[in-house]
């Protein structure tokens, strides 16, 4: 079991957090493993410190990046529907919830049937979840929050959620596209096995589209989305001790119609060597050598309720955008 800190920071705001050694541990781990050798890989886990959860809000505002933007107006033309298919009181739980700021959507979607609420959100960064618990029980009085400080994974498999009521889980922002199609099966089983027959879970996923668009959503014109991974090079500079110069790296995404996934990358420009003292490593690159960072899948409306339905979901109803860009689909547990 991980060590876990409980800070009752408001009336209406607790927070759990995994200790900090323990999260480095994790990290220097977690690199000597993907850069001790090839082909280098890094896990997308490790772009959301402080500094890297604000590239991925700046993210979310480019004209390219679609997903948040559409993904927002289903939420807000759908967020009463979606909640009305349940009988109250709703318990809110969100994986990976980051600024929650589509979440709002739901919430005040649910506090207008029942007088108050419990909204749990799990999220690796600590930083987002204080601030945007902060602004959620600021702005609604019948709200309270419990929020956890973790690798959701992690977090589900030590059983270390508890809630009462009837359950919504929110699995929003495609997030579900950062796993390996065996990993997200493990996950979606967890999420089951935590919840009851009865209870919900809504999946926000990317549709499958056209090669064009979206590598243009994941090599925008702005290079804030090769900002946001050469922060991961960042990073092990700060909290490993790593030698990595940003400026002889660049960053490529490509789309793989096979697996239905981009795949991120960073290149590096010329022959170099690269030490990380935290990490206990000295990293040889050729020139055109990758570090792989992130796999973003994309799936058909039939490729998610055929994943889900298999860990004991029921599709019970799909929403999509006029243009088919993006889906939220909300599932029952029946088991
Ligand atoms: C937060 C994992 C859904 O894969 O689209 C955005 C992260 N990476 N641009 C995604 C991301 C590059 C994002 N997810």
């Amino acid at each position: 079991m991980a060590s876990t800190t409980q800070t009752e920071i408001s009336e209406r705001f607790a927070l759990s957090r995994d200790l900090h050694p323990e999260r480095v541990a994790t990290f220097a781990q977690d690199v000597r493993a993907g850069l001790g050798a090839r082909p280098y890989a890094l896990s997308p886990k490790y772009f959301y410190d402080d500094l890297g959860s604000s590239l991925f809000e700046a993210i979310c505002r480019l004209p390219e990046y679609y997903l948040t933007r559409v993904e927002r107006d289903l939420l807000a033309t759908y967020g009463r529907a979606i909640v009305a298919a349940f009988r109250e009181p709703l318990e809110l739980v969100e994986l990976g919830s980051g600024s929650a700021l589509k979440t709002k959507l739901i919430i005040e979607a649910i506090l207008e049937r029942q007088p108050q609420l419990t909204y749990h959100p799990i999220d690796i960064s600590p930083d987002a979840l204080v601030e945007s618990s902060l602004a959620l029980i600021a702005a609604n009085d019948r709200l309270r929050v419990s929020a956890h400080a973790s690798d959701y994974y992690t977090l589900l498999r030590e059983r270390r959620l508890t809630t009462r009521d009837r359950v919504l889980a929110l699995y929003l922002g495609s997030n579900i596209g950062n796993f390996q199609p065996a990993e997200s099966r493990a996950l979606l089983e967890l999420v089951s096995a935590t919840l009851q027959p009865g209870d919900g879970l809504l999946v926000g996923y990317d549709l499958k589209k056209d090669a064009q668009i979206l590598e243009a959503a994941y090599s925008d014109a702005t290079g804030v989305t090769a900002a946001f991974n050469k922060n991961l090079l960042g990073r092990i500079n700060r909290e490993l001790d790593g030698d990595f110069d940003l400026d002889a790296f660049r960053f490529r995404a490509t789309y793989d119609m096979r697996r239905g996934a981009v795949d991120s990358f960073l290149v590096s420009e010329r022959r170099q060597t690269v030490r990380i003292g935290g990490a206990g490593l000295h990293v040889p690159f050729s020139v055109g050598e990758t570090i792989h960072t992130e796999s973003s899948f994309k799936f058909s409306r039939e490729e998610i309720v055929a994943l889900a339905r298999r860990c004991g979901f029921a599709e019970s109803k799909t929403f999509t955008d006029a243009g088919a860009r993006y889906a939220l689909t909300l599932f029952t547990v029946e088991r």
